[in-house]
């Protein structure tokens, strides 16, 4: 009987890739569903089974590779008492038992050569024979099979009958990598780590931002089913725990095999994420010092020379940069009187001024001023250009 099957995903390929399923699904055409392994070839061909007026019937799924080549025919087309050693009694194949429902031949590319030419057979007349007999038996048995691999390639090398290939082909629906539908990884693991939960009773504590974008950045060889093993091992065996990447990464097929990064954990700031983060962190270590300094001028009256906070003292005059002292003109351009008045003073003016006294004190290296405003590097280039203090390097 049939039970409600949804091939799950929200990206546009997927969408469109339904929609044509369920328009073959009411047709008794044959189908060719390609994809790389794991992506759900057999899930969408469920769904199309369940989604045509056969859904009542028997969906039958076979792994022609895993099938012995000298055993596949016999379980495709049955047998009769005597064919052959071993067969003690007569046995109905698979194609008897898809009559009037769906045969699904998965992995068609292991299909010996002498098999294909009776599956030409039956996709043309819906004829065949039971292995040892001569009596023709009919199955209204609608075909769908799957390959991940390329069968155009296996027709080149002679491994792949030509007539098959194009019986097959006529409609061919075609699953893209989880690795290009970042969306689809989102909904799967959703749904997934949602089963995973109620069935082990076990409550998923989520996964840090990094871990999330980890998800969304793996190449995700194994495809759907990777993700869903994945999930699952991380409920059981990390229970209790949030994600973080160096977890994630442990249950992964290709470790540290991201698109376009390699999660090295000494170079996390590598990620993006991480980089907004520590800018975050910057952008508040900055409005403290700032503050800081600003409290330090109220308490000294400005009587004293400006010393910036974790800096080594001001060097002579001559060693500063020529351009490094700040504008006293505010922004509304009024000059002169507002050095009296430092409390006035732009918060603009008094970084632009301690960021100058730590060039200097360090002689223009760029990395050592960095750190010792606790700026990062590019955070500190995007203010020298703002504040024109320096030439770049
Ligand atoms: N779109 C999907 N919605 C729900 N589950 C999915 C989806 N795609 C794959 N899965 C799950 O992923 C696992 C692998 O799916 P399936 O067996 O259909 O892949 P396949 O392409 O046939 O793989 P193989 O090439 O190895 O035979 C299954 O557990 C299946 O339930
Ligand atoms: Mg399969």
């Amino acid at each position: 009987m049939s039970k409600t099957i949804d091939f799950l995903g929200e990206s546009a390929a997927i969408a469109q890739l339904k929609h044509l399923a369920l328009q073959v699904a009411q047709t008794e055409v044959t189908v060719l569903i390609t994809g790389e392994t794991g992506s759900g070839k057999e899930v969408l061909a469920r769904f199309i089974h369940a989604g045509s007026r056969r859904s009542h019937k028997n969906f039958i799924p076979v792994n022609c590779g895993a099938i012995p080549s000298g055993i596949l025919e016999s379980e495709l087309f049955g047998h009769e008492k005597g064919a052959f050693t071993g067969a003690i009694q007569s046995r109905k194949g698979y194609f008897e038992s898809a009559d009037h429902g769906t045969i699904f031949l998965d992995e068609i590319g292991e299909m010996p050569l002498e098999t294909q030419v009776k599956l030409l057979r039956v996709i043309e007349t819906g004829e065949f024979q039971r292995v040892g007999s001569s009596e023709a038996i009919y199955s209204d048995a609608r075909i769908i099979a799957a390959t991940n691999k390329n069968l155009q390639q296996a027709v080149a090398e002679k491994n792949f009958r030509e007539d098959l290939y194009f019986r097959l082909h006529s409609v061919e629906l075609h699953i893209p990598p989880l690795r290009e539908r970042e969306r689809d990884v989102l909904v799967l693991a959703e749904h997934f780590i949602h089963q995973f939960e109620r069935k082990h009773g076990i409550s998923f504590e989520g996964f840090t931002s990094e871990a999330g974008e980890i998800l969304l950045r793996y190449n995700w060889p194994g495809n759907v089913r990777e993700l869903k093993n994945i999930l699952e091992s991380l409920l059981i065996l990390e229970k209790g725990k949030q994600i973080t990447p160096e977890i994630l990464d442990k249950h992964l097929v290709q470790r540290n095999k991201y698109k376009g990064l390699v999660y090295d954990p000494e170079k996390s700031e590598k990620n993006e994420l991480n980089l907004i983060y520590n800018s975050l962190i910057r952008l508040h270590q900055e409005i403290n010092e700032i503050k800081q300094l600003l409290r330090q001028r109220e308490s000294t009256h400005e009587d004293h020379p400006k010393t910036p906070l974790l800096l080594p003292p001001p060097l002579p005059a001559k060693q500063q940069f020529p351009d490094s002292r700040p504008d006293t003109v505010s922004k509304s351009g009024t000059a002169g009187t507002e050095r009296q008045k430092p409390e006035v003073e732009t918060l603009e003016t008094l970084e632009k001024q301690a960021i100058a006294d730590a060039l200097a004190a360090f002689n223009g290296n760029k990395r050592q001023t960095a750190k010792a405003l606790g700026l990062n590097e590019r955070t500190l280039y995007r203010k020298i250009r703002k504040y024109r203090l320096a030439a770049e390097d």
